[in-house]
């Protein structure tokens, strides 16, 4: 269901990514979420904004839905990871996010609304794959600072937990946020701004 309307490319990074994360073990996509977002077939390809049920996300959880053909993530971040996102600013290409990539209400250091809530489009900036989510703390392959975020398996590209760019990849800008606003403290609604743009 969640791959519909994705091409044929996208669906293979979605099943790839939903894979690993399954892999992971601690129960990261959950049915609740994607039960909650079901547009009709035909709005789905006009590219009607889709709602989320954000209540039941944990810290560190991640979900996926899809919007205009697109992934977009959801994730949750702790107070720790918010913490330590600053300390990594000299690591990134585009820190304080001045490169356009999101709508200015998420031009901030988290490139969130609800500091504990990213939302962003889940294709890496460089020849469009889908990243992996990384969230495990010091991963061997990515370094003993790594705080978590989102590795791109095709070349190598890497992203914080607010969907930044590190420097020194092939990736040139920081992954986009897409338009979305709360329509309550628990629903959000991804692809319009709410008229907060
Ligand atoms: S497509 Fe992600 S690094 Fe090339």
């Amino acid at each position: 269901m969640a791959t519909e309307g994705v091409d044929q490319g996208k669906r293979r990074f979605l099943t790839a990514s939903t894979t690993v994360v399954g892999a992971v073990g601690a129960g990261f996509v959950a049915v609740p979420f994607l039960a909650s977002w079901s547009p009709s077939e035909r709005a789905k390809t006009a590219g009607a904004p889709v709602e989320v049920d954000i209540s039941k996300l944990q810290d560190g959880q991640k979900v996926t839905v899809e919007w205009r053909g697109k992934p977009v993530w959801i994730v949750k971040r702790s107070q720790a990871t918010l913490d330590a996102l600053p300390t990594l600013d000299d690591n990134l290409r585009d820190p304080a996010s001045e490169a356009g990539q999101q709508p200015a209400y998420a031009q901030n250091p988290g490139r969130s609304i609800k500091p504990e809530i990213l939302v962003t489009v889940g294709i890496c900036t460089h020849l469009g794959c889908s990243p992996t989510y990384r969230p495990e703390l010091g991963a061997a392959d990515l370094g003993a600072d790594w705080i978590g975020g989102f590795f791109c398996p095709c070349h190598g590209s890497k992203f914080d937990m607010a969907g930044r760019v590190y420097s020194g990849v092939p990736a040139p800008l920081n992954l986009e946020v897409p338009p979305h606003y709360y329509k309550s403290d628990r629903v959000i609604l991804i692809g319009e701004d709410g008229g907060a743009a």
